[in-house]
């Protein structure tokens, strides 16, 4: 039986009487978490890969178990396969950066991108003289498959898909699209921003090239996340930086690069990020991703259902709460976003998300709304009674 409110005990900051619903972009941090960033500054504060003494033997031991159990965690084969990254942007940068094209020519995405797996394949496109094309789902958010086999063709060099839209919150058929993708010869990458925080992820299994990540979403500290890389990409795609770090060998007029994923992690890296994302994958071990993704329906359910009944809300995305993730996004009659989060925030300390949420194709294409939408987006420590809050706020803003 899941207990919010032991889970909630672990994070000092909803002291503050916040309800807070803006998971989507941000998760809150556990004390685990926090601690364990302190216990490197603390104890053992050193560079890692580089020292010889006692501080930096045990930073590197700390180091690299965190790799190990952010590789256990998303299912990956081995360390090796996880580089440690900035975040989901610099994830897909790498991807992009690396990519040649002398085996393809096209692109293929989808509308309902975030910005960081959209902006990244337009500029690729622009600098390859590649075309990019780009898939639309239906207004819940609904995978257009046939629609997904005409885009693609065996000039196909590479699919960008997210599994979890960051605004519909619908969920992504990205085992389908990759079969696809490997049958026509293309490579996929996958953002999985959204997936590794709320739902038990298996890269083997869906059978992704590459996913990137960010921990700042998924309980862990800012600045930190990862990018899964399988076992035969792992050593023909090029680091975003090379330098420190990254190099087995260097002389005057050559270098090899270091095995994976070090030569993937160019200079100092982000070694308290790191050891706080491992501590992160923990704790969400600890409570289970089914549980995860089981209290985040449950509470989609009643969002979903609650907004539905208020006149003058416009829910978007799929009206299945199983579809989802809880992630909900909904405008108030021709309210402007912004203004309804701001009164939320000011008049019932309620947190959300307002605004185009780095989707604006989505916006533009699918909705019309380029000023776009309220988000309230969920997490382990909301409760249903919070929910309720929101419900009773929408319906008070809407009623004027
Ligand atoms: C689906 C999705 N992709 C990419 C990103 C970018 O993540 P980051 O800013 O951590 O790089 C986000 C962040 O909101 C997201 O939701």
């Amino acid at each position: 039986m899941f207990d919010v409110e032991a889970v909630r005990r672990d994070f000092p900051i909803l002291e503050k009487s916040v309800v807070y619903l803006d998971n989507a972009a941000s998760s809150l941090t556990p004390e685990q978490v926090v601690l364990k960033e302190m216990e490197f500054y603390r104890e053992y504060r050193a560079n890692v890969e580089r020292g010889v003494h006692r501080f930096s033997q045990r930073a590197t031991e700390e180091y690299e178990w965190a790799h190990e159990i952010v590789a256990d965690f998303i299912g990956a084969p081995s360390a090796e396969n996880v580089a440690m990254l900035r975040n989901t942007t610099e994830g897909l940068n790498l991807v992009a950066n690396s990519l040649s094209f002398e085996g393809g020519s096209k692109i293929v995405t989808t509308v309902i991108e975030h910005h960081s797996n959209f902006v990244t394949w337009l500029r690729a496109a622009k600098k390859h003289g590649c075309a990019l094309e780009v898939v639309k789902p239906d207004r819940e958010g609904r995978f257009d498959m046939a629609d997904f086999e005409k885009a693609i063709d065996d000039s196909t060099r590479l699919v960008a898909v997210t599994k979890i839209s960051n605004v519909l919150g619908c969920i992504v058929p990205v085992k389908e699209v990759a079969s696809i993708a490997h049958e026509h010869g293309a490579l996929i990458v996958e953002d999985g921003a959204q997936e590794v925080p709320h739902m038990p992820t298996d890269v083997l299994d869906s059978g992704v090239d590459f996913m990137a990540f960010s921990g700042h979403k998924m309980l862990g500290p800012t600045g930190v996340g990862g990018l899964y890389i399988t076992e035969e990409e792992l050593y023909r795609t090029e680091p975003l930086s090379i330098g420190g770090g990254t190099i087995s060998d260097v002389s005057i007029d050559g270098y090899e690069l270091a095995v994976a994923p070090l030569r993937y992690e160019a200079g100092t890296p982000a070694i308290a990020q790191v050891l706080g994302l491992g501590e992160a994958c923990k704790y969400l071990e600890r409570v289970g991703m089914e549980t995860v993704k089981a209290w985040d329906v449950k509470l989609a359910k009643r969002i979903l259902e609650g907004l539905q009944e208020i006149e003058g809300v416009e829910v978007h995305g799929p009206s299945e709460p199983k579809n989802r993730v809880g992630i909900v996004s909904f405008n108030v009659g021709d309210v402007n976003p912004h203004d309804v989060a701001l009164t939320l925030d000011a008049e019932y300390d309620i947190a959300v998300r307002s605004g185009h949420h780095c989707a604006l194709p989505m916006m533009k294409e699918l909705f019309g709304l380029p000023e776009g939408t309220v988000r309230a987006s969920t997490y382990i420590y909301n409760t249903l009674d919070e929910v309720e809050r929101l419900l009773g706020a929408v319906e008070d803003i809407a009623r004027g």
